[in-house]
């Protein structure tokens, strides 16, 4: 018999259900695995090179869940579909949290079966060797998707390709929801050492008095309420990724000590004496313009060349439209699953507008746009679905390099904006007809 390359690990409390499963799997070709509780599918993925997890949720001792949630962290490049019993909603948006592709609900047909392992081994992560990493990250699932035609998401792609097996420090710098926490994400997740740790700190969002401490651990005693010895992040990343998230909060007490971190790759926990060796890989990020506030003298030059070894700035949404229409569909897509609508379709009229609104927030703003559409609609989204406030934007590109037909477009914008949308006011101020004024703003 000749096999396909992939090896499926199936795990199912039932050992009816396993065999019948493993059979099915034999029958298309498939090496399968088998294993009839979590702690022994762990086993499986230590020891064999597992290209799909099948699992079960519902099982004694150890739910699927968290099998779905150890795949996810310790093999992340292995694509999860579930298998469920009992199809509860609740069930199915944890296991999609988790990492899951797809949900099969008891029983299946053979076809089914096959179908949903097509579809998930489409959706591998991709594995770190492998040279074409645009096309995989463009199939990329678990840990967000970051996608994109435009020539900025291409040579993004192509930097993390170069980076990410490097120990080079990265600084990742842009507007806020310009997809900087999913770009060290993609770093450290596509990188040789995806299976250790990924330790993301907001450095904005830990109080000064405890941030030391939580970086670099403390020990027992050496300050109020230090009843224990604790090791910090840095010790927890080991042989991983720290990312360091709005490193331009870091408090200056801080920015020396990542200074030496950096430097002699060791830490010293608050209150000891003797420093310990660290192995981490670091990524920082930030929405702040570093450069400014070196020059303040609020951030250390020093440590902005040791964190900045390469230079990620990522691209304002604005400026690569040509990215909205596969990340419209990727989050339409999330969402329908998420919330189980498989009908969900955007009109071409609604797209438009959304092309030409100016997304000050960015993806993140526009993945909460079609969030809520998603919810809101149960077909098909149309221009009045559209949310108003995204319909007259006015765009705040250069303003003496514009064509009269950019003109006209602002002016029209104006005058709606003035008199609280009335068109047919507008279209008496503008002196053009209804129509006319209708054709324009479409
Ligand atoms: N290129 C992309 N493809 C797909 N999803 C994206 C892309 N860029 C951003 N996103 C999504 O947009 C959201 C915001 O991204 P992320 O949190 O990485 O932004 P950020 O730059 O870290 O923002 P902030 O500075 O506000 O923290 C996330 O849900 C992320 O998955
Ligand atoms: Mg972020």
């Amino acid at each position: 018999m000749t096999f396909r390359k992939e090896n499926i690990l199936v795990v199912d409390d039932n050992n009816d259900m396993l065999d019948l499963i493993q059979r099915q799997l034999k029958s298309f070709n498939y090496r399968t695995y088998k294993a009839s509780s979590v702690n022994e599918a762990i086993e499986v993925l230590k020891n064999s090179e597992i290209d799909l997890l099948i699992s079960d949720l519902n099982m004694p001792n150890i739910n699927g869940i968290e099998l779905l949630k150890y795949t996810q962290e310790h093999y992340p490049a292995i694509p999860k579909l579930v298998i469920s019993g009992i199809p509860s909603v609740y069930n199915i948006v944890n296991a999609m949290k988790s990492g899951a592709l797809d949900y099969l609900t008891k029983p299946f047909t053979s076809e089914e079966l096959h179908k949903a392992i097509l579809d998930s081994l489409k959706k591998r992560i991709p594995a770190s060797k492998s040279p074409d990493l645009s096309l995989e990250l463009n199939n990329a699932n678990a840990y967000g998707n970051l996608i994109g035609n435009s020539k900025q998401i291409k040579d993004l792609i192509e930097t993390i390709n170069r980076v990410k097996d490097t120990r080079a420090t990265v600084l990742i710098e842009g507007e806020s929801g310009t997809g900087k926490e999913l770009i060290a994400r993609a770093i450290h997740f596509t990188s040789k050492i995806a299976d250790k740790p990924f330790i993301a700190v907001n450095c904005a969002g830990i109080p000064e008095n405890l941030i030391e401490s939580e970086l670099f651990g403390h020990v027992k005693g050496s300050f109020t309420g230090a009843t224990e010895s604790r090791i910090g992040l840095f010790q927890a990343a080991s042989g991983g990724t720290i990312f360091l998230d709005e490193i331009g909060d870091a408090p200056m007490s801080v920015q020396v000590k990542l200074l030496r971190v950096i430097q002699e790759k060791e830490i010293l926990r608050v209150g000891a004496t003797k420093p310990e060796k660290i192995d981490v890989r670091i990524l920082s990020a930030t929405n702040s313009n570093l450069e400014e506030l070196v020059l303040k003298g609020l951030f250390r030059e020093d440590l902005y060349y040791r964190i900045n070894v390469i230079n990620i700035k990522t691209t304002p949404l604005r400026d690569r439209k040509e990215d909205l229409q596969s990340l419209i569909n990727l989050f339409i897509e999330k969402y329908s699953l998420e919330y189980k609508k498989a009908n969900i379709q955007i009109n071409d009229k609604a797209i438009e507008v959304l092309q030409r609104y100016s997304w000050p927030g960015n993806v993140r703003e526009l993945e909460n746009v079609i969030h809520r559409l998603v919810i809101m609609n149960d077909d098909n989204i149309t221009l009045n679905h559209i949310p108003e406030h995204l319909k007259y934007h006015i765009p705040s590109s250069d303003t003496i390099f514009k064509s009269l037909k950019e003109y006209e477009k602002e002016q029209i914008i104006k005058v709606l904006t003035a008199v609280n949308n009335n068109k047919t006011k507008a279209a008496q101020i503008l002196q053009i007809d209804r129509k006319t004024l209708n054709q324009k703003i479409l």
